[in-house]
């Protein structure tokens, strides 16, 4: 979502914020603005749609000054334009925030009923109006800051600047991460560390409640009681990962190559040095205690924790509950004393995941955060945390966080296993070395990309797309629905391919095309059976199976994709790189925006 930036350099800043801000367009924007100061005067420039837009401006109305603010806007209160856009400044004020400032209504009244003159319908004007109120009342800027932040309610990561120093920032964090860079003699600000990595790699994170006083040789934060706080500074590398496509076209496609390299680091972190068995790294989970699982998340997260609730259930035994978080947090489910609370998520940010993460603390339950950020907050605040070792992932839409959010998984499941002896009628040993093979099986699974890519192109001219499965295939084949939707804008549903002919099987005529995820497993029959359904109304069916399953079932299909052999346990995985593909493909064959696709953020920090 939003993106903040904050210099106080030795260069001029507006050049070195347009270049932060470039690294955190990855997060979805629909606006943008800058704001320095520069001989005493405050000012900003704001423009509509992608920072090239800003830039142009920039170039016929410079912005001198050595210290200054930026952002990226994704529209919540008020649409995508100039007046609603970032910074938003009163007086000698200006301001950039993430969040959601729910008491803003109330305090727009107040403040106009004092003679505040509002320009925009943002929430974030009401935080610069309140802190001009006090500022005009003869407040310091910490002190107008100190009392702005008493009184808002919701969630922020905010950034100040002001008109009268042009030696000071002040950051404040409630529900929405924000880090500090450190430079020499130079100060900068970051709603991710990405943002700041080719200025420094040394970062100082922001706890819930905390506000920073910025200078260019100096910070001194203040904590939720404006304690005095000592935060670590961490040396965090990301310059050499950070925001470069390589040889690819799309963060996409750089992502979706990464996979069997990042799975391979990801099982090399869960399996012992000999490769025979599971090791979480943590003594803190004891599945012979736990009696079922709750697994929470959002979107894609969400649809990694369904396949892994088929493997809890058939191998390790235990019963799953899988929940939107969305959902969850007002259900205000009853959790048994002896359940898990699993949240997965790549960023660690998804504010829905994480008040539900918080509603399980607050029940006393023990809670593990499967997350791709470290210093998210999903990772501080759960009991334990499994990361899913993923590296940065740019693109809006997730790909090889699903593989290794799956990976991670099935190293629980298996270390379920190990714990309690139950394995479903599985051999364990068998499994451990299955999970151990699949990158080298998701590598060999790529190879399909140029037959993919040319299915897609014809994808691509379809309004509406099925996705079917059974079984573990079911969250796969709504997982390439979700991937077709988001960036390529093709109306796609997935369907447990049982459910088909309760209704879906209406859609299907000679135009539908009909995705049809069928590994030769104990299921396949069954799903050959609808497919069968489908191409007897005459449904293109799109068959992705392995050599087996195409010998069998093949005959009459629009078009097929074969697939590597792989333990049916871990198809899933497999079995997600052709969906991925075909959404990416379509995606570029039409032309959209892969990375940043419309309305998309990809880190959703509001609710
Ligand atoms: O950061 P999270 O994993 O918590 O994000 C959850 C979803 O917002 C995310 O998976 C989203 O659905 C992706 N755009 C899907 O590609």
């Amino acid at each position: 979502m939003c993106g903040i930036v904050g210099v106080l350099g030795d260069h001029e800043a507006a050049p070195i914020i347009v270049d932060a801000l470039k690294r955190l367009e990855y997060r979805g924007y629909d606006s943008a603005g800058i704001a320095t100061v520069h001989k005493g005067v405050l000012e900003s420039r704001r423009a509509v749609g992608k920072l090239v837009n800003l830039s142009d401006r920039l170039v016929h109305e410079p912005l001198r000054g050595k210290a200054g603010i930026g952002h990226t806007r994704w529209a919540t209160h008020g649409a995508p334009n100039e007046a609603n856009a970032h910074p938003q400044s009163a007086g000698t004020v200006a301001v950039v925030h993430n969040g959601i400032i729910e008491n803003y209504h109330a305090l727009r009244e107040e403040l106009t009923a004092k003679g505040a003159k509002f320009l925009s319908e943002t929430d974030t004007e009401t935080v610069a109006q309140l802190c001009r109120y006090y500022l005009d009342e003869g407040a310091s800027p910490q002190e107008a800051v100190e009392k702005t932040l008493q009184r808002l309610e919701g969630a922020y990561a905010l950034c100040f600047l002001f008109e009268t120093d042009d030696n000071l920032l002040i950051a404040a964090r409630k529900g929405s991460p924000l880090a500090i860079g450190h430079g020499k003699g130079e100060m900068f600000v970051g709603s991710d560390a990405i943002a700041l990595a080719p200025m420094t790699s040394k970062i100082t994170y922001l706890e819930e409640g905390d506000w920073a006083v910025i200078t260019r040789t100096s910070v001194e934060i203040r904590d939720v009681n404006g304690k005095l706080a000592n935060r670590q500074m961490r040396n965090i590398q990301l310059s050499a990962m950070a925001a470069d496509k390589g040889m690819y076209k799309h963060f996409m496609a750089k992502e979706i190559a990464e996979q069997p390299t990042v799975l391979a680091e990801n099982i090399g972190h869960y399996i012992s040095d000999d490769h025979t068995r599971i090791d979480l790294r943590t003594d803190e989970i004891d599945f012979s205690k736990v009696t079922n699982i709750t697994m929470v998340a959002c979107g894609t997260a969400y649809l990694a924790c369904m396949v892994a609730k088929y493997w809890f259930e058939k191998i390790a035994r235990i019963p799953v509950e899988v929940d939107v978080a969305s959902e969850f947090r007002y259900r205000e489910p009853p959790l048994n004393p002896n359940s898990l609370a699993i949240f997965v998520s790549q960023s660690g940010e998804t504010a829905d995941t994480l008040a539900a993460l918080r509603y399980c603390v607050e029940q006393n339950i023990k809670t593990v955060g499967v997350v791709n950020v470290a210093e998210s907050s999903i990772a501080r605040e759960a009991s334990v945390v499994l990361p899913i070792y993923a590296g940065v992932e740019i693109g809006v839409a997730s790909t090889k966080a699903f593989s290794c959010q799956l990976a991670t998984l099935a190293a629980m499941v298996l270390y379920a296993s190990q714990q309690t002896g139950q394995t479903g009628g599985h051999d364990l040993a068998e499994l451990v070395s299955a999970y151990h093979a699949l990158p080298g099986i998701v590598s060999q699974a790529l190879q399909i990309e140029q037959e993919v890519r040319a299915i897609s192109t014809e994808l691509a001219t379809a309004t509406d797309a099925l996705f079917l499965g059974r079984g573990d295939m079911y969250p796969v084949a709504l997982e390439g629905a979700l991937k077709l939707k988001e960036i390529s804008y093709i109306h796609a549903e997935g369907y447990a391919s049982g459910e088909l002919k309760h209704g879906p099987i209406a859609l299907v005529d000679k135009d539908m095309p009909v995705v049809v995820l069928a590994p030769k497993d104990a299921l396949f029959d069954k799903t050959v059976s609808n497919m069968q359904e489908v191409m007897a109304r005459q449904g293109k069916v799109l068959l992705i199976t392995d050599k087996d399953g195409l010998k069998t079932a093949g005959h009459g299909v629009w078009r097929s994709v074969v697939m590597p052999r792989v333990h049916p346990v871990f198809a899933p995985v497999v079995y997600a790189i052709p969906v991925q593909l075909l959404a990416y493909y379509a995606a570029v064959s039409k032309g959209t925006d892969v990375d940043q696709p419309r309305n998309l953020a990809k880190s959703v920090t509001v609710e």
